[in-house]
Order: C-alpha cells, then structure tokens, then sequence
C-alpha cells in the first residue's frame, strides 16, 4: 500500500450523506414524472390518488431538503464559510417550486373541461422542478460532499447523518425506505435492512418493513421487497 492509496482507504472509510437517499429521490422524481404523464385526467379517483402521491412527494423532497439545511449547511457554513451558499439558494427556489405544484395540482382537482390543459401544466412544471433538482443534488454530491469529507471526521459524518436519522418521523421514514430500497441495488438493499434490523427490537423491524412494503414480510425474502418496492 502507497501512500496514494492510504489516503484512498481514509476516504473510503467516511460515509457519504448524499449517496442513498438522492438515488431513492432520484427514483421517486422519475416515479413522479411518469404516474403524471399517464394519468387519464377524466378518471377521479386515478387524479385523486396521483395528486396524494404528489403530496407525499413533497413532503419528502421538503423533509429532505430541511435536513440538509438544519444538519449539514449549518454545520458546513461553520467550518467553510460560503461552501453551502449556493446549495441553501437552490432550496430556496426549491420550495417555490413545491408552492407552485401544490397550487397546479389544486387546479387540476378543481377543474372540468379543461382538466387536460391543467394537467399538462402541473406535468410541464413538475418536469422542470425534477431537472433542477437532478442538477442540484449532482452538485450537492459532487461539489458539497468532497469538501465535507476534507473537512470533517467520519465520526462527525456519520453524527450528522445520525441526527437527521433521528429527527424523521415515522411516516415519513417509510416513505424515504421506499424510495431509498426501490433505488438501491440488491447487495445495497441487503445492506440497508440489515441494518435497520440490526437497530430496532424485532416487533418494531417487521411493523416497519410491513409499512414499508404494505403488507408484512418474511426476514430475508429478498425477491419479495424486490416485487413490492423496484
Ligand atoms: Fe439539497
């Protein structure tokens, strides 16, 4: 071993922050954008439960986007002042993108005749906020994470993950599971629920992994979380 490839290891050792869960947001935007290209705007009760979905969306992508403000650019901003500026305005316009969608999604609900136009708009505006926001979180990864990773021990990488860990709650935790164990691939996945499994009392693991998939599951049926959740 060199020293190139000691620096390499050291590294390797740290977590990424960004890495799983902009996969499973990556995943949940392409999700989004298509049960909105394919929804029949005449069938009620198909709108009714794209624009739930919608919402759901939302409240992830907000869930996510306040984390990164509380638990990474605050802490971030301390130590390298200005690296997180440009990142905090992106969310910023982010969350005029989420008001827009709420409003388009309430029009589409509220009109008659002319539900396919509304539906169009909601579709257009919603594919704009999902390229902002693949752009976004590639700089986030490949701009933000490297400097966190020079400027902070994996002790402290792994606190701050640990905190957002800790501050979501559960219905919003099986949202990002879903979407985080739709995204992964298999030895990713195998890794993530051994995990959760290995951190919470066995009764909880399956109520969560039951709320997850919608119905329960038998520990190790990898093929099953696969058919419910890729
Ligand atoms: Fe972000």
């Amino acid at each position: 071993m060199n020293a190139h490839s000691d620096i390499k290891a050291s590294q390797e050792a740290k977590e990424d922050l960004y890495y799983a869960v902009h996969k499973g947001l990556r995943l949940a935007n392409a999700r989004m954008l298509i049960a909105l290209g394919q929804l029949d705007p005449f069938d009620d009760d198909a709108v009714a439960a794209t624009v739930t979905q919608l919402s759901d969306h939302i409240g992830m992508s907000m869930s996510h986007l306040t984390h990164e403000n509380n638990e990474v650019h605050t802490i971030v901003e301390q130590r390298l002042p200005g690296a997180a500026d440009h990142a905090g305005d992106d969310h910023e316009h982010h969350v005029e993108a989420f008001d827009e969608l709420r409003m388009l999604a309430g029009d589409l609900v509220a009109a008659k005749d002319d539900r396919p136009l509304r539906l169009r708009k909601l579709y257009q505006r919603f594919a704009l906020f999902v390229a902002d926001d693949f752009r976004h979180m590639h700089e986030e990864e490949t701009e933000i994470m490297p400097q966190i990773e020079a400027s902070f021990s994996a002790a402290e990488i792994t606190g701050i993950r640990e905190r957002i860990v800790a501050g979501i709650a559960p219905e919003k935790m099986v949202l990002f599971s879903r979407a985080m164990l739709g995204a992964a691939s298999r030895p990713e996945r195998i890794e993530m629920v051994t995990g959760m499994k290995a951190g919470m009392p066995e009764e909880v693991f399956s109520g969560f992994m039951a709320a997850v998939l919608g119905k329960p599951w038998r520990d190790g049926d990898w093929d099953a979380l696969e058919a419910a959740l890729c």
